[in-house]
């Protein structure tokens, strides 16, 4: 080994004259050498170790061996002379395990960086010998999972130049904090991002003021800090970056004037200001990134804002921000991310857009802007979302892209619009997200929509958008929301044949007419969710004979359409975990599949909506793991099999207006999460299921309209949140049930035309039928007086302020 070290000496040496032995190969100094395998033995290699932060992630500390010379090893570095390890970079290593308060490694005493980030070090707290490293200028612990107290010792670090404990689960004590900046008087950066600091006051946190002269980099994101930042901590000469993300508590008022720093990245998102947005941050020309999201500003943006061209990032979403966008917006022209939306901006879009060649994302959604899409967007050649969504956009999508920027580049032909005019495949050729829905944009859909070729989502739902929908080719196309437009024509069934990555389909609420050949859909191998309801003329083909699967289909909504026999294609969704076939004309019995499909292949079903139909026969039987079943409203006939009392996560259960019979199963008063059972109108007779559990969830009970009888249940009373019971029209022969008093959200009570009989009673509680709204009593054999006390206590009739429900 030594031998092949002193030949590589010298052939180095003899190639290269100015090289000296030490500073071409220093030799490991051996103390630090075993220090180094000692820290290699405490932990283990994951391989499966994932930190999203990591550009790569690998294992260096593989090439550490005992008999190498330990600064030729993966992420050490060596002084020059001495051999000492000064620099240990073990970011993004995979390494996993408990960081012992003996470890080895707080024996590399000269070390002068080191950096552990984005390891997992298993909640170990950072132990005290870290303090020992006094020669640290360079500390990087960021997201490895070390947890509770940061140690007191770290403030023994005074030569500390950057200190980044982000993303960890640690604390940090005021007297910990004070020391630490007492000490580390040089502290260039400092990255405290999800430190719990909630115990430091605001006169602790000023002490960062003794920074002043040193501090370029200040980042406490989610610290839970509260109380006043120092306005002079925002007026720091150096600093370059400072973020202050989610402290929610913290109250941060802004310079008014003077604040002419070099900050650079600025993000104060989260901060409640309660005011405008001061003329002083125009003064910032060195801003690159200006991050104010969800900060209750109020007013216009200030003008000076839009003197700071070096803007590359701008959030001013989700504020209270009003006036119009001006014009002005043209001179950042850097900008590659721009966010306005949820404020309440109204007026044009300025056309201004021709001059943003990095735009990539551009979001004014839910204000009340109006006017037209403005056509200079159309020509960004970056640009990769557009979101307009939620505002009051009006007229027509430019029809041609061709013209449009021909237009455009004769308009402005002195200005020498740099680049070609598009053809069809350069138009927004990196778009991916186009969202116009929820505005008023009127005409058909240009043809250029149906080819944006890096496109994945396109949403234009409710608009006033007419004529028929053509054939898209965007191959990259995931998600397409056509819904509550004005499309009419019949259903061009291949016009989505060969969108190969759609996965979510919305044509609802149109006036799509003829019929549906589900074949066609079946080369949309990923479509997981499909709604074709409220296209009244819309029916669907059951002849093909294709063969064919739709593999992922999980969501299929097809109400109020004009379907009419039961489809027969439904077995071909092997997913199927919701349906919705109501509103139809379908009639006939269901066929005996789909309650094989129901039992044994759909086992994800969780919603099945048959109501309002003509359909006959027997019952189709919900399985477990259903929550919706209502097939009210159709034609039923014969009972309900007792295999429903297999159906025990059902939330709603409506079978009313049919015409079924026989017992109710006594089960269905066990459910515990059952909410709402309604059979009304139907043929069912003998007595009203007694074992209501106790803790259970009703809240409606609607057993009107059929031939019950017996007496009502005590057990009834255990539906503490029951809000409707209606049993009129039975024949229950019974005296009043006072013990429902004790319902306190009761609101509709009715037993009218049953044979209850006696006198109604109260049972004097407190406050009974407090909520009560309809009390229906007629058509019984009561007999005696009325209870006054019940009269008085109906609140909820008295008071009709709360329009809810
Ligand atoms: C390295 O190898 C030497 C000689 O084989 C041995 O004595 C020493 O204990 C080893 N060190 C470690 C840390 O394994
Ligand atoms: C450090 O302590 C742990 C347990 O406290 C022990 O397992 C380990 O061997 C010790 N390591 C060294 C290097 O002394
Ligand atoms: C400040 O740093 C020096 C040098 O490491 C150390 O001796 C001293 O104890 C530290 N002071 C505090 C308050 O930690
Ligand atoms: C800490 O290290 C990580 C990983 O190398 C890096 O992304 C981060 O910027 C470093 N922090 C500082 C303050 O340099
Ligand atoms: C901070 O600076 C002030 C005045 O410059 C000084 O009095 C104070 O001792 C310093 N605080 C610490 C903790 O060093
Ligand atoms: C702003 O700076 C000027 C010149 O440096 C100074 O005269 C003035 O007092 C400062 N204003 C404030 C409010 O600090
Ligand atoms: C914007 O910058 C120009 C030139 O630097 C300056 O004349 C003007 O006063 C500034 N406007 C605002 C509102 O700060
Ligand atoms: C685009 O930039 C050019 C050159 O900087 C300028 O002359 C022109 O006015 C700008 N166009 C728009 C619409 O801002
Ligand atoms: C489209 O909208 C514009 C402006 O909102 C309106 O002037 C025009 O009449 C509309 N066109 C149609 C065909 O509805
Ligand atoms: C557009 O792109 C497609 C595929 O990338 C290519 O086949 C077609 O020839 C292109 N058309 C034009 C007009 O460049
Ligand atoms: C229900 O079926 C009966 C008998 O088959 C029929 O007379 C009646 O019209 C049907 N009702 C509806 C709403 O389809
Ligand atoms: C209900 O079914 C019975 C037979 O079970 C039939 O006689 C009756 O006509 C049906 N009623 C309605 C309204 O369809």
């Amino acid at each position: 080994m030594i031998m092949m070290r002193c030949y590589t000496l010298l052939l180095l040496l003899l190639y290269t004259s100015s090289s000296t032995c030490s500073s071409v190969l220093p030799l490991c100094n051996h103390h630090d050498n075993s220090n180094l395998l000692q820290f290699k033995k405490s932990f283990s290699i994951n391989p499966s170790l994932y930190k999203d932060w990591c550009f790569s992630s690998y294992p260096k500390i593989a090439s550490w061996k005992n008999g190498s010379d330990c600064c030729e090893w993966d992420g050490v570095t060596c002084d020059t002379t001495l051999g000492h390890v000064i620099g240990l970079d073990m970011s993004c290593s995979m390494l996993q395990g408990q960081f012992h308060p003996n470890s080895t490694l707080f024996h590399l005493t000269h070390l002068q960086q080191l950096n552990l980030a984005f390891n997992d070090f298993s909640e170990s707290p950072i132990c005290p010998g870290i303090g020992n490293l006094v020669s640290l200028t360079h500390l990087n612990l960021s997201g490895s999972s070390f947890s509770s107290h940061i140690p007191s010792t770290i403030s023994h670090l005074s030569k500390l130049l950057s200190l980044d404990l982000s993303y960890n689960e640690l604390r940090l004590d005021e007297s910990t904090w004070s020391r630490l900046i007492g000490n580390t008087t040089n502290l260039e950066e400092l990255v405290l991002d999800g430190v719990d600091m909630s115990s430091i006051r605001e006169t602790s946190l000023s002490l960062l003021m003794n920074l002043s002269s040193s501090l370029l980099i200040l980042s406490l994101d989610e610290t839970r800090l509260h109380g006043k930042f120092s306005t002079r901590i925002l007026g720091l000469t150096n600093l370059e970056e400072l973020s202050l993300y989610g402290n929610e508590e913290l109250k941060v008022e802004l310079p008014k004037s003077n604040w002419s720093t070099p900050l650079r990245f600025l993000d104060l998102s989260f901060i409640a200001f309660s005011e405008e947005i001061p003329d002083s941050i125009g003064h910032l020309k060195s801003l690159n990134q200006l991050w104010l999201q969800s900060c209750q500003f109020d007013g216009l943006i200030p003008v000076s804002l839009w003197n700071l061209t070096q803007l590359t990032q701008l959030d001013l979403s989700g504020n209270r921000l009003h006036g119009e966008i001006p014009s002005l917006l043209s001179n950042l022209k850097h900008l590659t991310y721009l966010y306005l939306s949820g404020n309440t901006f109204s007026g044009h879009i300025p056309d201004v857009f021709h001059n943003f060649t990095k735009l990539h994302t551009l979001q004014l959604s839910s204000n009340s802007l109006g006017g037209q899409v403005p056509p200079s967007l159309f020509r960004l050649t970056q640009l990769s979302v557009l979101d307009l969504s939620s505002n009051k956009l009006g007229g027509q999508l430019p029809s041609s892209l061709f013209d449009l920027t021909q237009l455009s580049d004769l308009s402005l032909s002195s200005n020498q619009l740099i680049g070609p005019i598009p053809s069809k495949n350069t138009t927004l050729p990196k778009l991916e997200t186009l969202d116009l829905g929820n505005n008023s944009i009127n005409g058909t859909i240009p043809d250029w929509c149906y080819s944006l070729s890096s496109l994945k989502y396109l949403d234009l739902s409710m608009n006033q958008l007419t004529g028929p929908i053509s054939k898209f080719s965007t191959y990259s196309l995931e998600n397409l929301v056509l819904s509550n437009n004005k499309f009419q024509g019949d259903f061009p069934n291949s016009i989505f044949e060969f969108l190969k990555n759609l996965e979510y389909l919305d044509v609802s609420s149109n006036y799509l007419s003829g019929l549906l050949d589900f074949s066609y859909f079946s080369k949309l191998e990923k479509l997981n969710y499909l709604d074709l309801s409220n296209n009244k003329f819309l029916s669907v083909d059951s002849n093909s004979r294709v063969d064919y699967v739709l593999p992922q289909l999980e969501y299929l909504t097809f109400s109020s359409c004009s379907v009419t026999v039961f489809p027969s294609f439904l077995p071909r969704l092997q997913n199927l975990g919701s349906l919705d076939l109501s509103n139809n004309k379908i009639h006939g019995k269901i066929p005996n599949w789909f309650s094989d499909n129901l039992l044994h292949t759909w086992t994800n079903m969780f919603f099945i909506d048959l109501s309002f139909n003509q359909l006959q026969g027997d019952l189709p039987i919900p399985p477990n793991g259903i929550y919706y079943f209502s097939v009210s409203n159709n034609n039923f006939t014969g009972g309900i099999s007792s295999t429903i009392c297999n159906a025990r996560s059902l939330n709603m259960l409506i079978l009313s207006h049919n015409n079924l019979t026989g017992k109710i199963p006594q089960c269905l008063g066990s459910f515990l999460s059952l909410q709402v059972l309604d059979l009304q109108i139907n043929n069912f007779y003998g007595s009203i299921p007694e074992n209501f559990s106790k803790n259970n969830d009703f809240e409606t009970i609607k057993l009107n309209g059929n031939q019950l009888e017996g007496p009502i249940p005590q057990s009834l009373a255990h539906c503490k949140k029951l809000e409707v019971l209606d049993l009129s029209d039975n024949n229950i022969e019974d005296v009043f049930p006072s013990r429902l008093e004790a319902l306190q959200e009761l609101q509709v009570l009715s037993l009218r035309n049953n044979k209850f009989y006696g006198t109604i009673t109260c049972l004097s509680r407190k406050h009974p039928f407090s909520k009560l709204r309809i009390f229906d009593v007629s058509n019984n054999k009561f007999s005696g007086p009325l209870p006054m006390q019940y009269f008085e206590e109906f609140q909820g009739m008295m008071t009709l302020n709360d329009s809810s429900s």
